[in-house]
């Protein structure tokens, strides 16, 4: 049975990349039931449509939505991040983003809570735009919204080396930080088998660039993960290579790449696709389709040496899967 996918090309790159994820999983012998939706900065500009509800409420019975990236310079910021992307994973209850990060010397996994902390939009204006102007911006921390992700986490690590690390800024963020660290100490407790460790986000950024075999598997907060993870990109490997899952365990999950729409190379085919099709894999695992997501993976070894355009490089990983 083919799995049901929607697939949002987006802006930019994001068709170019998508279209060789999508020809990569086909060479895996994986058969996908696609439908395109076409949002993003552009469709925003040509009619104002950002996500309706109409939409998410599809997107509810397909097994995953698969995205190559939405923004363009001319769409005011906020628009399409609070209106696509935030308003995706609030809708859809996309409570974790999991980033792996595998590069010579790097084999760790960030998991980030993706649904509240400072993107949940609480907090406001008062006088704005005059001198006495106030802006504030709180941080959302549910212990349901914590405990859920710090689960997934020890549970990932179960899989893999048995160690979680809790990232975050306890010595000054007390409320917040003292939540996180007794669900943490909490959920540790029923896995003893996991080892764990604390690092605040500060030393973490250290620790990402001097010493990054400590980690193997890293839970935090919805800011500290979006920064913590674009640090993890730049040293191991780039941008043109990594790939992300925003998840809800068991319900339909959304797969892109970690890039934007670099509209500043689009129509040159010089996207490398190899981030979008590694997003590919993951969707495979999400959709049980565990041995050909690891053909994939196996096919991407090496990738940062393929050279070419967008559909060489895209041919040259489908060739690898050829049986
Ligand atoms: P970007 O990731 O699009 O580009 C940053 C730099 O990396 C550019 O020089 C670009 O050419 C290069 N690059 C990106 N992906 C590449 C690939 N696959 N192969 C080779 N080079 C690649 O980030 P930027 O420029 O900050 O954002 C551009 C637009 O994308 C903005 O509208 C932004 O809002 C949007 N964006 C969307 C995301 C999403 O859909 N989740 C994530 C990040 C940005
Ligand atoms: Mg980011």
């Amino acid at each position: 049975m083919a799995h049901r996918v929607a697939v949002i090309g987006g802006d930019g790159i994001g068709p170019e990349v998508v279209a060789e994820g999508l020809k990569v999983i086909e060479a895996a012998g994986v058969r996908l039931d696609t439908a395109p939706y076409d949002l993003g900065g552009s469709r925003y500009l040509r009619d104002g449509t950002v996500l309706d509800d109409a939409t998410v409420a599809e997107w509810r019975s397909f097994d995953a939505l698969y995205m190559g990236a939405v923004g363009t310079p001319e769409v005011p910021p906020g628009v399409i991040e609070r209106g696509l992307l935030l308003k995706m994973r609030f809708e859809l209850d996309l409570y974790i983003n999991l980033r792996p990060f595998t590069a010579p010397g790097h084999d760790f996994v960030v998991i980030r809570e993706n649904t509240e902390g400072t993107y949940a939009g609480e907090g406001g204006f008062l006088r704005r735009g005059t001198p006495a102007e106030i802006a504030t911006q709180g941080s959302v921390n549910t212990r349901h919204g914590v405990e859920r992700a710090v689960r997934y986490a020890f549970d990932l690590a179960m899989t893999r080396r048995k160690h979680v690390t809790l990232v975050h800024k306890t010595n000054v963020l007390t409320f917040s930080g003292d939540l996180w660290e007794r669900a943490f100490n909490e959920v540790a407790s029923e896995y003893p088998e996991v080892s764990t460790a604390y690092n605040h986000v500060d030393a973490a950024c250290i620790y990402f660039v001097e010493d990054p075999a400590r980690y193997d598997v890293i839970v935090t907060d919805n800011l500290f993960g979006d920064i913590l993870t674009d640090l993890g990109g730049a040293v191991s490997g780039g941008i043109g290579l990594a790939p992300t899952a925003n998840l809800h365990p068991g319900r339909v999950s959304m797969f892109e790449p970690v890039h934007g729409s670099a509209p500043d190379i689009v129509g040159t085919a010089r996207a490398n696709p190899v981030a979008a099709i590694l997003s590919g894999a993951m969707m495979l695992d999400h959709l049980g389709e565990t041995d050909a997501a690891e053909r994939i993976r196996k096919a991407c070894d090496g990738a940062e040496s393929l050279t070419g355009t967008t559909s060489q490089i895209g041919d040259a990983v489908a060739a690898r899967l050829a049986r």
